[in-house]
Protein backbone atom coordinates (compact mmCIF):
# COMPACT_ATOMS: atom_id res chain seq x y z
CA UNK A 1 0.00 0.00 0.00
CA UNK A 2 1.34 3.35 -1.14
CA UNK A 3 2.37 5.56 1.96
CA UNK A 4 1.15 9.18 1.20
CA UNK A 5 4.04 11.52 1.97
CA UNK A 6 6.89 8.86 2.22
CA UNK A 7 8.49 10.72 -0.80
CA UNK A 8 7.84 14.20 0.25
CA UNK A 9 10.60 16.62 -0.76
CA UNK A 10 11.67 14.11 -3.63
CA UNK A 11 11.98 16.08 -7.04
CA UNK A 12 11.68 14.19 -10.50
CA UNK A 13 10.60 14.56 -14.27
CA UNK A 14 10.04 11.78 -16.63
CA UNK A 15 10.94 10.79 -19.95
CA UNK A 16 8.41 8.61 -21.75
CA UNK A 17 5.10 9.20 -20.76
CA UNK A 18 3.17 5.99 -22.26
CA UNK A 19 1.71 3.28 -20.25
CA UNK A 20 5.04 2.71 -17.99
CA UNK A 21 5.82 6.13 -17.31
CA UNK A 22 2.50 7.49 -16.71
CA UNK A 23 1.58 4.95 -14.05
CA UNK A 24 4.77 5.06 -12.18
CA UNK A 25 4.81 9.06 -12.16
CA UNK A 26 1.09 9.00 -10.86
CA UNK A 27 2.19 6.28 -7.73
CA UNK A 28 5.16 8.48 -7.19
CA UNK A 29 3.44 12.10 -6.66
CA UNK A 30 0.75 9.62 -4.47
CA UNK A 31 3.66 9.17 -2.09
CA UNK A 32 4.47 12.86 -1.95
CA UNK A 33 7.00 13.30 -5.04
CA UNK A 34 6.82 16.43 -7.33
CA UNK A 35 6.65 15.55 -11.08
CA UNK A 36 8.73 18.05 -13.01
CA UNK A 37 8.86 17.88 -16.76
CA UNK A 38 7.13 15.04 -18.66
CA UNK A 39 8.40 14.73 -22.13
CA UNK A 40 8.11 12.16 -24.82
CA UNK A 41 10.09 12.65 -28.48
CA UNK A 42 8.98 15.92 -28.91
CA UNK A 43 10.08 17.81 -25.69
CA UNK A 44 13.13 15.55 -25.12
CA UNK A 45 15.93 17.88 -27.04
CA UNK A 46 15.34 20.82 -24.62
CA UNK A 47 15.14 18.59 -21.54
CA UNK A 48 17.29 19.13 -18.76
CA UNK A 49 16.87 17.98 -15.07
CA UNK A 50 19.66 19.34 -13.28
CA UNK A 51 19.08 20.01 -9.66
CA UNK A 52 16.46 17.20 -9.49
CA UNK A 53 16.46 13.96 -7.89
CA UNK A 54 15.29 11.59 -9.93
CA UNK A 55 15.16 11.20 -13.85
CA UNK A 56 12.30 8.36 -14.77
CA UNK A 57 13.44 6.73 -17.99
CA UNK A 58 10.15 4.82 -19.42
CA UNK A 59 11.01 4.73 -22.96
CA UNK A 60 10.75 1.56 -25.57
CA UNK A 61 13.89 -0.91 -25.12
CA UNK A 62 15.53 0.11 -28.18
CA UNK A 63 15.15 3.89 -27.94
CA UNK A 64 17.07 3.77 -24.47
CA UNK A 65 20.25 3.89 -25.47
CA UNK A 66 19.56 7.07 -28.11
CA UNK A 67 18.09 8.89 -24.90
CA UNK A 68 20.74 8.50 -22.36
CA UNK A 69 23.11 9.82 -25.23
CA UNK A 70 21.00 13.16 -25.97
CA UNK A 71 20.09 13.73 -22.26
CA UNK A 72 23.87 13.19 -21.52
CA UNK A 73 25.05 16.71 -23.40
CA UNK A 74 22.98 18.46 -20.30
CA UNK A 75 22.81 18.84 -16.82
CA UNK A 76 20.52 15.77 -15.38
CA UNK A 77 18.96 14.65 -12.15
CA UNK A 78 21.41 12.40 -9.52
CA UNK A 79 19.89 9.66 -10.22
CA UNK A 80 18.33 8.18 -13.71
CA UNK A 81 16.50 4.70 -13.37
CA UNK A 82 14.99 2.89 -16.01
CA UNK A 83 11.93 0.87 -16.29
CA UNK A 84 12.93 -1.84 -18.72
CA UNK A 85 13.20 -6.23 -17.45
CA UNK A 86 15.34 -6.94 -19.91
CA UNK A 87 18.09 -4.30 -20.45
CA UNK A 88 20.61 -3.17 -17.39
CA UNK A 89 21.80 -0.27 -15.67
CA UNK A 90 24.84 0.04 -18.30
CA UNK A 91 22.32 1.19 -21.50
CA UNK A 92 22.57 4.26 -19.93
CA UNK A 93 26.45 4.61 -19.67
CA UNK A 94 26.73 8.29 -21.40
CA UNK A 95 24.61 9.34 -18.41
CA UNK A 96 26.87 7.70 -15.99
CA UNK A 97 30.11 9.66 -17.37
CA UNK A 98 27.97 12.43 -17.18
CA UNK A 99 27.76 11.84 -13.37
CA UNK A 100 24.26 10.46 -12.94
CA UNK A 101 23.75 7.50 -10.78
CA UNK A 102 22.15 5.05 -12.89
CA UNK A 103 20.37 2.42 -12.09
CA UNK A 104 16.97 0.57 -12.96
CA UNK A 105 13.60 -0.46 -11.40
CA UNK A 106 11.43 -2.98 -13.65
CA UNK A 107 8.09 -2.84 -12.63
CA UNK A 108 7.31 -7.09 -12.56
CA UNK A 109 3.45 -6.32 -13.99
CA UNK A 110 1.47 -6.13 -17.10
CA UNK A 111 0.57 -2.59 -18.02
CA UNK A 112 -1.66 -2.96 -20.97
CA UNK A 113 -2.44 0.54 -20.43
CA UNK A 114 -1.36 3.56 -18.32
CA UNK A 115 -2.62 1.87 -14.41
CA UNK A 116 -1.84 5.44 -12.54
CA UNK A 117 -4.64 4.23 -8.99
CA UNK A 118 -2.16 3.74 -6.57
CA UNK A 119 -4.09 0.67 -5.46
CA UNK A 120 -2.43 -0.85 -8.74
CA UNK A 121 0.96 -1.12 -7.09
CA UNK A 122 -0.09 -3.48 -4.42
CA UNK A 123 1.88 -6.93 -4.95
CA UNK A 124 3.94 -5.89 -7.52
CA UNK A 125 7.71 -6.80 -7.71
CA UNK A 126 10.70 -4.17 -8.53
CA UNK A 127 14.12 -5.52 -9.73
CA UNK A 128 16.70 -3.55 -8.88
CA UNK A 129 20.03 -2.79 -10.29
CA UNK A 130 22.67 -0.41 -10.98
CA UNK A 131 24.90 2.23 -8.54
CA UNK A 132 24.78 2.49 -5.12
CA UNK A 133 22.98 5.74 -5.07
CA UNK A 134 20.93 4.59 -8.34
CA UNK A 135 19.91 1.71 -5.97
CA UNK A 136 19.22 3.09 -2.68
CA UNK A 137 16.67 5.78 -3.82
CA UNK A 138 14.73 2.50 -6.14
CA UNK A 139 14.59 1.01 -2.96
CA UNK A 140 13.15 3.76 -1.20
CA UNK A 141 10.79 4.54 -3.90
CA UNK A 142 9.60 0.66 -3.83
CA UNK A 143 9.39 0.60 0.20
CA UNK A 144 6.91 3.63 -0.18
CA UNK A 145 5.06 2.06 -2.39
CA UNK A 146 4.63 -0.88 0.18
CA UNK A 147 6.21 -3.17 -2.75
CA UNK A 148 8.84 -5.88 -2.87
CA UNK A 149 11.76 -5.27 -4.35
CA UNK A 150 15.03 -7.36 -4.99
CA UNK A 151 18.31 -6.82 -6.74
CA UNK A 152 18.68 -8.09 -10.04
CA UNK A 153 21.88 -8.11 -11.65
CA UNK A 154 22.83 -7.25 -15.23
CA UNK A 155 24.32 -11.06 -15.17
CA UNK A 156 21.22 -12.45 -14.42
CA UNK A 157 18.32 -9.75 -16.30
CA UNK A 158 18.27 -11.39 -19.66
CA UNK A 159 17.04 -14.96 -18.03
CA UNK A 160 14.90 -13.11 -15.15
CA UNK A 161 13.24 -11.34 -17.63
CA UNK A 162 12.50 -14.87 -19.81
CA UNK A 163 11.21 -16.47 -16.65
CA UNK A 164 8.62 -13.44 -16.52
CA UNK A 165 7.55 -14.14 -19.73
CA UNK A 166 7.16 -18.35 -19.12
CA UNK A 167 4.99 -16.63 -15.77
CA UNK A 168 2.89 -14.94 -17.58
CA UNK A 169 2.44 -15.60 -21.43
CA UNK A 170 3.91 -18.90 -20.96
CA UNK A 171 0.97 -19.66 -18.96
CA UNK A 172 -1.80 -18.17 -21.20
CA UNK A 173 -0.63 -20.04 -24.28
CA UNK A 174 -1.04 -23.20 -22.32
CA UNK A 175 -4.53 -21.99 -21.58
CA UNK A 176 -5.14 -20.65 -25.20
CA UNK A 177 -4.30 -24.99 -26.28
CA UNK A 178 -6.52 -25.97 -23.87
CA UNK A 179 -9.75 -23.52 -25.29
CA UNK A 180 -8.19 -24.73 -28.84
CA UNK A 181 -8.24 -28.20 -28.08
CA UNK A 182 -12.15 -27.95 -26.19
CA UNK A 183 -13.03 -25.69 -29.39
CA UNK A 184 -12.35 -28.41 -31.32
CA UNK A 185 -14.06 -30.94 -29.32
CA UNK A 186 -17.18 -29.00 -29.74
CA UNK A 187 -17.55 -27.84 -26.70
CA UNK A 188 -19.10 -25.04 -25.42
CA UNK A 189 -17.83 -21.90 -24.16
CA UNK A 190 -18.16 -22.71 -19.91
CA UNK A 191 -15.54 -25.36 -20.25
CA UNK A 192 -12.78 -22.27 -21.10
CA UNK A 193 -14.57 -20.38 -18.49
CA UNK A 194 -14.12 -24.21 -16.12
CA UNK A 195 -10.31 -24.23 -17.35
CA UNK A 196 -9.91 -20.56 -16.17
CA UNK A 197 -11.27 -21.28 -12.64
CA UNK A 198 -9.24 -24.63 -12.88
CA UNK A 199 -5.50 -21.93 -13.30
CA UNK A 200 -6.54 -19.73 -10.62
CA UNK A 201 -7.37 -22.79 -7.80
CA UNK A 202 -3.51 -24.14 -9.29
CA UNK A 203 -1.83 -20.82 -9.11
CA UNK A 204 -3.44 -20.52 -5.80
CA UNK A 205 -2.07 -23.55 -4.51
CA UNK A 206 1.38 -22.75 -6.00
CA UNK A 207 1.37 -19.19 -4.01
CA UNK A 208 0.18 -21.49 -0.87
CA UNK A 209 3.56 -23.85 -1.59
CA UNK A 210 5.66 -20.70 -1.81
CA UNK A 211 4.25 -19.17 1.46
CA UNK A 212 5.42 -21.97 3.31
CA UNK A 213 8.66 -22.09 1.64
CA UNK A 214 7.92 -25.63 -0.34
CA UNK A 215 8.58 -25.51 -4.29
CA UNK A 216 6.15 -24.11 -5.80
CA UNK A 217 6.47 -27.65 -8.13
CA UNK A 218 4.94 -29.30 -4.81
CA UNK A 219 1.30 -28.23 -5.74
CA UNK A 220 1.48 -30.39 -8.99
CA UNK A 221 -1.58 -32.29 -9.81
CA UNK A 222 -2.45 -34.62 -12.87
CA UNK A 223 -1.75 -37.97 -14.01
CA UNK A 224 1.99 -37.07 -14.57
CA UNK A 225 2.87 -35.82 -11.60
CA UNK A 226 0.51 -38.86 -10.19
CA UNK A 227 2.12 -40.92 -12.38
CA UNK A 228 -0.57 -42.38 -14.15
CA UNK A 229 1.03 -43.89 -17.16
CA UNK A 230 -2.41 -45.76 -18.63
CA UNK A 231 -4.44 -42.38 -18.11
CA UNK A 232 -1.20 -40.34 -19.97
CA UNK A 233 -1.36 -43.09 -22.57
CA UNK A 234 -4.93 -42.50 -23.49
CA UNK A 235 -4.18 -38.33 -24.01
CA UNK A 236 -1.68 -38.84 -26.26
CA UNK A 237 -3.57 -41.31 -28.20
CA UNK A 238 -6.62 -39.02 -28.47
CA UNK A 239 -3.86 -35.77 -29.25
CA UNK A 240 -2.34 -37.92 -31.96
CA UNK A 241 -5.91 -38.16 -33.80
CA UNK A 242 -7.12 -34.36 -32.76
CA UNK A 243 -4.08 -32.74 -32.66
CA UNK A 244 -0.91 -33.97 -33.19
CA UNK A 245 0.74 -30.70 -33.34
CA UNK A 246 0.37 -30.37 -29.82
CA UNK A 247 2.47 -33.79 -29.07
CA UNK A 248 5.81 -32.36 -28.98
CA UNK A 249 4.73 -29.83 -26.80
CA UNK A 250 2.85 -32.20 -24.44
CA UNK A 251 5.74 -34.67 -24.31
CA UNK A 252 8.58 -32.14 -22.94
CA UNK A 253 5.82 -30.57 -20.49
CA UNK A 254 5.50 -33.95 -19.51
CA UNK A 255 9.33 -34.26 -19.10
CA UNK A 256 9.86 -30.63 -17.44
CA UNK A 257 6.60 -31.92 -14.78
CA UNK A 258 8.56 -34.56 -13.74
CA UNK A 259 11.52 -32.82 -13.45
CA UNK A 260 9.90 -29.97 -11.13
CA UNK A 261 8.48 -33.11 -9.47
CA UNK A 262 11.79 -34.45 -8.37
CA UNK A 263 12.86 -30.83 -7.06
CA UNK A 264 10.23 -30.69 -5.04
CA UNK A 265 9.51 -33.96 -3.66
CA UNK A 266 12.93 -35.96 -3.77
CA UNK A 267 12.85 -39.71 -4.52
CA UNK A 268 14.83 -40.85 -1.11
N1 LIG B 1 4.07 -2.24 -21.00
C1 LIG B 1 4.43 -3.12 -20.07
O1 LIG B 1 3.64 -4.02 -19.71
C2 LIG B 1 5.78 -3.02 -19.41
C3 LIG B 1 5.98 -3.68 -18.18
C4 LIG B 1 7.18 -3.53 -17.52
C5 LIG B 1 8.20 -2.78 -18.09
N2 LIG B 1 8.02 -2.20 -19.31
C6 LIG B 1 9.12 -1.37 -19.84
O2 LIG B 1 8.81 0.01 -19.64
C7 LIG B 1 9.36 0.79 -20.72
C8 LIG B 1 8.26 1.59 -21.39
O3 LIG B 1 7.31 0.70 -21.91
P1 LIG B 1 5.79 1.15 -22.18
O4 LIG B 1 5.05 -0.11 -22.47
O5 LIG B 1 5.31 2.06 -21.12
O6 LIG B 1 5.95 1.98 -23.53
P2 LIG B 1 4.86 2.91 -24.25
O7 LIG B 1 3.52 2.78 -23.61
O8 LIG B 1 5.00 2.64 -25.71
O9 LIG B 1 5.36 4.38 -23.95
C9 LIG B 1 6.59 4.81 -24.41
C10 LIG B 1 6.75 6.29 -24.10
O10 LIG B 1 8.05 6.68 -24.53
C11 LIG B 1 7.98 7.84 -25.37
N3 LIG B 1 9.05 7.70 -26.35
C12 LIG B 1 9.16 6.78 -27.34
N4 LIG B 1 10.34 6.93 -28.00
C13 LIG B 1 10.97 7.96 -27.39
C14 LIG B 1 12.21 8.62 -27.61
N5 LIG B 1 13.04 8.24 -28.58
N6 LIG B 1 12.53 9.66 -26.81
C15 LIG B 1 11.70 10.09 -25.82
N7 LIG B 1 10.49 9.50 -25.56
C16 LIG B 1 10.15 8.45 -26.33
C17 LIG B 1 6.57 7.85 -25.94
O11 LIG B 1 6.12 9.18 -26.08
P3 LIG B 1 6.03 9.89 -27.51
O12 LIG B 1 5.26 8.97 -28.39
O13 LIG B 1 5.36 11.18 -27.20
O14 LIG B 1 7.44 10.08 -27.97
C18 LIG B 1 5.75 7.19 -24.82
O15 LIG B 1 5.31 8.15 -23.89
C19 LIG B 1 10.08 -0.20 -21.63
O16 LIG B 1 11.43 -0.27 -21.23
C20 LIG B 1 9.38 -1.52 -21.33
O17 LIG B 1 10.21 -2.64 -21.58
C21 LIG B 1 6.83 -2.28 -19.99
Amino acid sequence: MAAPLALRGLSFSLVGPGRVGASLAAWLTACGARLGSSVGRAGLEQLTTGGQDLLLLAVPDPALPGVAAQLAHRPQAAVALHTSGSLDAAVLAPLAAAGTAVGTLHPLKAFPHPLPDPEQVRGVFFAVDGDPEARALAFRIASAWGAEAAQVPAAARSLYHFAATLAAGGVVTLLAAAEEIAGRLGLPAAVTRGYLELCKGAVAAAAEAHAEGRPLGAALTGPVARGDHATVARHLEALAALAPEKLPLTRELAQETLRQRERAVPRV
